[in-house]
């Protein structure tokens, strides 16, 4: 009797371990690699890296660096942006901040005529646009810190594809027609990313042998190659030539920092996402914090859309009002992604009406933008990458200082440039982000992590002030059990509380949703174009399985290997 009790004491005991720790002893490891970007020859140059023995902090190091070359229109060296790590050996988890900062010399009212009006396009044309990059010093900070080869290597695919150039495609030649006047105004810009002073022809093949000599002094002396030596002096000596205010102690002082990364939860998936400078992490655990009090499977379409716009409308209120570079003013990130404040929020949320935003206290917030990158990378150790990287507007400023190949980001209008004037997004922010000297600009730009036991994943996307709900509505649709393919090609709506607007794609709301939510006080606004341009991944514990998707919008590329 007594050995059969002990037998089932110890079947019993087993049966518990499992039970309990059955997460845990789902697969370790993935049993494939992914990678997603904007661009099948960042993607390939990613995977060529794994395949020759780089982490997936290597490929990102490789994939920032093609993106550069082939989707000059997004993010490049003369950008920044957010990388944000998981390390699986020891679960360390960062935010690489490579954000551009002001030069030292900007000033508050830099954008300001002598009766205090905002110059038009002073902060998005031109040299005077352009604040200090981040993009290569994160470069040799991730290679240097995480990764395990050297920047001869990761560098390699895109040094060659800088050298040998490669065939613009449509959504190039759409952005340099958007962006020819900016680039005639730089006659290197024009000289390197027009033909013939316009837009390309279908398959014209865009060498730029100049950043291929840039991208391979970094290779030799990591961040010195770009922020010190002929480079440095190449970039002060064009951007001040052509009207800049850039100096050698901007790049000889220019810093990467490591964050701590926004946290947050939502019905059984921990979020992580990028924190301040950029907006997205915070606004986005604001969101989510407040839809976590209602069940929204159980609502028809309309009241659930009609809460999820709530939720939007009063997030990126906070947005505007608090948020900026907190080196330079008190962020309160705890505050604002605490789920007591939310309760707070949804208190004052009416299921049968909309609140007008007018009657809500606070500032106003940018609109749109078809900007920026996103790439998403998990490698087979289950190390992962989420990036966005950006250079703010198509082909940023449309300068190059000669001689560098790199383009210029006019990121210095994501200040706001004047508290209570709009810029040329509609942008009309507080103090948190008035401009000063080194002060980071705040961005909407949110790498994104979710994780339960059963799974991970990595996702972002580019599209200015939309970004963030971009990855809410990807979030709602990932927790209720959908595969990155859906994630990426849901259609979309947002709401950013000024304009008091729901701005939506074609075909998002049918004819009985879009009258239900007009009913409720919403005024609806068709885009006239799709936008977004998702990048996911998805390592299904579960099953076993890794999934990648790329945005159908744009012509990306997500493989698993
Ligand atoms: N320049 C786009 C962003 O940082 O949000």
């Amino acid at each position: 009797m007594i050995p059969v009790a002990v037998a089932h004491l110890k079947r019993c005991a087993i049966l518990l371990l499992l039970i309990v720790w059955w997460p845990r002893l789902e697969a370790a490891t993935p049993p494939a690699a992914a990678i997603a970007t904007a661009h099948p020859l960042a993607t390939e140059a990613g995977h060529e890296i794994l395949a020759a023995g780089g982490n997936a902090f290597d490929a990102a190091v490789a994939i920032t660096a093609a993106l550069a070359v082939v989707e000059p229109t997004g993010s490049g060296l003369g950008g920044g942006g957010f990388w944000l790590l998981h390390r699986a050996r020891d679960r360390h988890e960062v935010m690489i901040d490579g954000r551009e900062r002001a030069p030292l010399a900007a000033r508050r009212d830099i954008y300001l005529d002598d009766k205090g009006e905002v110059i038009p396009r002073l902060s998005v044309d031109g040299p005077l646009a352009a604040a200090i990059p981040g993009t290569p010093a994160a470069m040799a900070h991730l290679a240097r810190r995480y990764g395990r080869l050297p920047l001869s290597k990761t560098l390699a695919p895109a040094i060659r594809l800088a050298r040998e150039g490669f065939a613009v495609g449509e959504s190039y030649r759409r952005m340099a027609q958007f962006r020819r006047d900016a680039l005639r105004g730089s006659p290197e810009g024009a000289r390197l990313f027009l033909h013939e002073n316009d837009v390309p022809p279908a398959g014209h093949i865009l060498k730029q042998p100049e950043l291929a000599t840039t991208l391979e002094a970094i290779a030799r002396r990591g961040a010195a190659g770009f922020y010190d030596g002929p480079v440095a002096a190449r970039l002060i000596d064009g951007v001040r030539a052509a009207g800049g205010i850039w100096t050698k102690e901007d790049l000889a002082r220019y810093r990467i920092v490591e964050r701590k990364p926004i946290r947050g939860r939502y019905r059984g998936l921990r979020i992580t996402a990028a924190s301040p400078p950029s907006s997205g992490g915070v606004a986005l655990v604001t969101m989510l914090n407040i839809l976590a009090g209602y069940d929204l499977a159980k609502f028809d379409a309309a009241t659930r859309n009609h809460l999820i716009i709530e939720a939007m409308r009063r997030a990126y209120r906070d947005r505007a009002i608090y948020l900026g570079d907190p080196d330079h003013v008190t962020v309160p990130a705890r505050k604002l992604t605490h789920p007591l404040y939310a309760d707070g929020l949804r208190a004052a949320i009416r299921p049968d009406q909309a609140t007008p935003s007018k009657l809500l206290p606070g500032g106003a917030t940018l609109e749109t933008g078809d900007d920026t990158t996103h790439f998403s990378v998990l490698d087979r150790e289950g190390n992962r990458v989420a990036a966005t990287m950006s250079i703010n507007f198509p082909f940023g400023s449309g300068f190059v200082a000669p001689g560098t190949g790199v383009l210029l980001n006019d990121e210095m209008d994501d200040f706001s440039a004047k508290p209570g004037a709009p810029n040329v997004y509609g942008l009309v922010g507080g103090n948190a982000n008035a401009i000063a000297p080194g002060k980071r600009p705040l961005s909407s730009m949110t790498p994104t992590f979710l994780e339960n036991d059963h799974g991970v994943a990595i996702l972002g996307t580019p599209g200015g002030s939309r970004i963030i709900t971009m990855v809410l509505l990807a979030t709602l649709d990932a927790a209720s059990g959908a595969e990155p393919a859906s994630w990426v090609g849901l259609k979309r709506f947002h709401h950013q509380f000024l304009p008091d607007v729901v701005q939506h794609e074609p075909g998002t709301f049918d004819a009985a949703q879009a009258e239900a939510l007009a009913r409720l006080g919403h005024t609806l606004k068709e885009v006239n174009d799709p936008y977004g341009n998702m990048q996911a991944v998805l390592w299904d514990r579960k099953s076993g399985k890794v999934l990648a998707a790329s945005d159908p919008r744009g012509e990306g590329k997500a493989e698993v290997r």
